[in-house]
């Protein structure tokens, strides 16, 4: 039997962001969240819409610890007619079980979780921004909250979705970033947490990025942890690179993110006809096939920034520079593609698109 979801709305409702084509990623936060809670012996309990604040925790709760604990991204657009869609809200589902397998976090019901994202974004309704560019980024995420120092999966956890109104991730939007290989840090190793959308694995990545940023580049691109030889991951995002026609992003063993705008990429560059693989890819190749002029496009791919072309690309001694520092013809189509079909602007032949 499907749980109801008990809605208690805000007395106070905020203003919402007077020039939403100034909004920036994930700093405005909309009336209302969905909490549940996992109950020992009781399991998910207690849907409920409640006013957006701070939640109250004992000092000794397991995540503040040990982060046991899972997220998620995705969002929701404004179309064109004034109505609101998501963008393949069950392969992100899907992820959350993926994840919590890993982090030993109970199962969920896939179909209640976009049931209640569709209900809470349905609340929050015209916080959906409509200016170019902007869409409501949802968050869902769960920790664990038993108050124990033992290290031990918990018996008791928080399901919470926020929403924020945003805009571009990289404030220059689709312009090139500049990335350097790390050869110092990892990111994950097979066997690892890597796959699983967890908050050390970006806690882990900070001293990179922060490196990176003094060094003015925008993010790191990552080896693989065992031969720091093979990309993985650029930043927070999947990674692929154009040599002439072949289309290449890592396969997923066990340290990658399997993201949805990647496997949205590789569904929409097969359908084109074109070679899309999915192999490892020594970072050697990528600078022997540069030189030999074969390096047409580098790009990142996910959720918040869907397409982030990079224009700068230093290993070491070498740098690289693709397309000239300018977003390449395969970047803009899949990024021209991917968000007309999420601002419902271009048809959605693979249905990926529900409505709210
Ligand atoms: N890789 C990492 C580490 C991420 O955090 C994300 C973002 O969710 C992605 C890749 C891209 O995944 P998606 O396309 O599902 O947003
Ligand atoms: C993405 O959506 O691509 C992300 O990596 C989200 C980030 C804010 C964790």
């Amino acid at each position: 039997m499907a749980m109801q979801i008990r809605i208690e709305r805000t007395t106070a409702p905020k203003a919402k962001p007077a020039d939403a084509s100034k909004l920036g990623f994930g700093q405005v936060f909309t009336d209302h969240m969905f909490v549940m809670d996992y109950v020992d012996g009781i399991g998910w309990t207690d849907p409920r819409i409640v006013p957006y604040g701070p939640f109250s925790l004992d000092p000794a709760t397991s995540v503040l610890h040990y982060g046991q604990a899972i997220f998620e991204g995705l969002k929701a657009y404004r179309t064109p007619d004034g109505g609101v869609q998501l963008f393949r809200p069950h392969a992100n589902m899907a992820r959350i079980q993926t994840s919590n397998d890993r982090m030993v976090i109970p199962r969920i019901d896939e179909n209640f979780c976009v049931e209640a994202i569709k209900a809470l974004v349905d609340v929050e309704r015209d916080w959906v921004p409509s200016a170019p560019g902007t869409s409501l980024y949802i968050r869902p995420f769960i920790f664990s909250t038993d108050a124990f120092l033992g290290v031990r999966a918990s018996k008791t956890y928080r399901f919470v979705v926020i929403l924020s109104p945003s805009g571009p991730y990289y404030p220059k939007g689709l312009d090139p970033v500049a990335i350097y290989v790390e050869q110092d840090y990892v990111r994950a190793v097979r066997g690892g947490t890597g796959a699983a959308k967890t908050p050390g694995n970006y806690a882990s990545s900070l001293k990179s990025q922060t490196e990176a940023y003094k060094q003015g580049f925008v993010q790191v691109l990552w080896l693989d942890g065992i031969e720091r030889r093979y990309v993985e991951e650029v930043g927070a995002m999947n990674v692929f690179f154009l040599f002439g026609d072949e289309l290449v992003t890592p396969a997923l063993e066990g340290s990658i993110l399997p993201g949805i705008t990647r496997a949205s990429v590789l569904e929409l560059a097969r359908g084109w006809g074109m070679k899309a693989v999915e192999r490892r890819l020594a970072i050697d190749e990528v600078a022997e096939r540069y030189d030999r002029g074969e390096l047409t496009e580098v790009f990142g791919a996910g959720t918040a920034a869907v397409i982030s072309p990079v224009g700068t690309l230093v290993w070491g001694e070498k740098r690289m520079t693709i397309h000239e520092n300018r977003i390449g013809p395969v970047s803009q189509r899949l990024y021209d593609t991917l968000t007309g079909i999420q601002y419902g602007t271009r048809p959605d032949p693979y249905g990926w698109i529900e409505k709210v």
